[in-house]
């Protein structure tokens, strides 16, 4: 098989079919994560109730794994509650999205890392 994420048909529909893609108005929570490397930026914007994630919208300027990652991290996460997303890793988006080279594994990592931030501000908030 072939190490090119382009052949990876799961990544390319979520790339070129993004779910939940856009902003939100007044969300409970956001998260902001950079790469300074790749200069690539994640946003992620929650609605919660009672624990629960009601909604979440993503933008990604950024590579296609990395917008990919995203996406289908936003499927794992609507409806789930705080801590049953504590269990959403990189590596389990990286299983999500199925077989990828090596070189594109830290785009997922971007994805983890914004869900993280935007739940640690709701905390925050909240705890203030
Ligand atoms: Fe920057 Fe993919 S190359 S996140």
């Amino acid at each position: 098989m072939s190490n090119h994420f382009q052949d990876n048909d799961k990544i390319m529909d979520h790339f070129f079919n993004p779910r939940n893609l856009g902003t939100m108005k007044n969300p409970d929570a956001f998260g902001q994560v950079g790469n300074p490397r790749c200069g690539d930026i994640m946003h992620i914007y929650l609605k919660i109730d009672n624990d629960i994630i009601k909604d979440i919208k993503f933008q990604t300027y950024g590579c296609a794994v990395a917008i990919a990652s995203t996406s289908i991290l936003t499927e794992m996460v609507k409806g789930k509650t705080l801590s049953e997303t504590q269990k959403i890793s990189s590596q389990r988006i990286r299983e999500a999205l199925g077989k990828m080279p090596a070189y594109k594994q830290h785009c997922t990592v971007l994805a983890e890392q914004a869900l993280k931030k935007a739940i640690e501000d709701y905390q925050k908030e909240k705890n203030a």
